[in-house]
């Protein structure tokens, strides 16, 4: 059984990697720090798969604790790296705090891969990486404009470290950049925890639509698009999760065509603001309260994808439509207002 390293996997994208690789008889280690999860996750997703994945709470900052695992868990055959910071405006108001830890910890990860002949690596990124694309839709040879936030950076900045890394070593890499990962497990044991207020439309949505909040605010209605709302490239977490299972896949069979590989992941469409909360007031059945205020600083107008390389060279396409990813959303959100009551 081929053994992968997932760090970040109590978070959100991360969880639902772990329940993807296990169901393809992976066995998987979690590393996390729980600055951002819970580790009643691992239970929830032994409780999916009926195997309960090693879990160790680890700093991947700490350069010690981190190669000490290394020295206890030396048969690793990948690593998919999740474990960073995420949220953009916290990154415009604590710079350092986001250089610190994405940056540190994939530093140290390298070393120790390194270290223990590990030479298999998939990383998350993000469409963020493109800021203001000038064409749409955006492929992967668009070009690196400068990121529009420190987190958007540090994404722009491990790409390279990675890249560096990768020329000068055995390091076979795959960097996934994502658009919009959204929606929930089926099971809705898993998904999406934002401590606090959320800033990203989907939780403001469910949370708004079951009573936490009161109104969402919807930043914008004058941008150039159709409804003058923002477009973005909205895909299922699941589908990502999937793609990260065959992204592995192919490092450990030798199938990349180049030791760096880049892969855009979305669905292709791009859905406004609008389009968004009338497919859930849809698929809900719940009204919902909401004003247009302001723009929202370092929008980009509008992004979404072209995917052919993926599906040509992965095979993968996201198959769960806008209606799947909310009406997943809107039952974890009421199967955690359940539990957390
Ligand atoms: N929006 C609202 N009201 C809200 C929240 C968001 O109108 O309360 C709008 C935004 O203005 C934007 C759209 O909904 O037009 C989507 O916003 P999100 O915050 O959900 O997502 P972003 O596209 O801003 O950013 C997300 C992640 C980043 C990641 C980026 C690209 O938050 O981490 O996608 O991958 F970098």
């Amino acid at each position: 059984m081929k053994k992968i390293l997932i760090t970040g996997g109590t978070g959100y994208i991360g969880s639902h990697t772990v329940v993807e690789l296990q169901q393809k008889g992976y066995e998987v280690i979690i590393i996390d720090n729980l600055s951002n999860s819970s580790e009643s996750v691992v239970d929830s997703i032994a409780q999916i798969t009926g195997i309960k994945p090693t879990f160790k709470k680890i700093d991947l900052t700490d350069s010690k604790a981190t190669a000490a695992f290394f020295e206890k868990y030396k048969q690793i055959d990948g690593v998919i790296h999740f474990a960073a910071f995420k949220a953009v405006g916290e990154s415009v108001e604590n710079p350092l705090k986001y250089y610190h830890n994405n940056l540190f910890s994939l530093i140290n990860l390298l070393d120790c891969m390194k270290k223990n002949q590990i030479n298999n690596i998939v990383f998350s990124s993000s469409c963020t990486v493109y800021g203001e694309p000038d064409s749409l839709p955006v492929t992967e040879k668009a070009s690196i404009k400068k990121a529009l936030s420190p987190y958007g950076n540090t994404k722009q900045i491990c790409e390279e470290i990675i890249t560096d890394t990768t020329k000068t070593s055995s390091l076979q890499s795959i960097l996934l950049r994502y658009f919009n990962p959204i929606g929930a497990h089926s099971s809705a044991l898993i998904g999406e925890l934002p401590l606090g207020i959320p800033n990203n439309l989907i939780p403001y949505i469910t949370q708004t639509a079951i009573g936490k909040r009161s109104i969402l605010n919807v930043y914008g209605n004058d941008y150039p698009t159709p409804d003058g709302t923002c477009l973005r490239d909205y895909l299922h977490v699941v589908d990502l999760a999937k793609a990260h299972v065959i992204a592995i896949d192919r490092l450990l069979e030798n199938k990349n065509k180049s030791a760096l590989e880049v892969f855009n992941l979305g669905t292709g469409n791009g859905f406004s603001v609008l389009e968004v909360i009338k497919t859930f007031e849809k698929v809900s059945g719940v009204k919902l309260n909401y004003k247009i205020v302001e723009r929202r600083a370092g929008d980009v107008s509008q992004i979404f994808s072209d995917c052919e390389l993926a599906n040509k060279e992965l095979g993968w396409k996201a198959k769960l439509g806008l209606d799947e990813m909310l009406s997943s959303s809107w039952k974890w959100e009421n199967y955690i207002n359940k539990t957390t009551k």
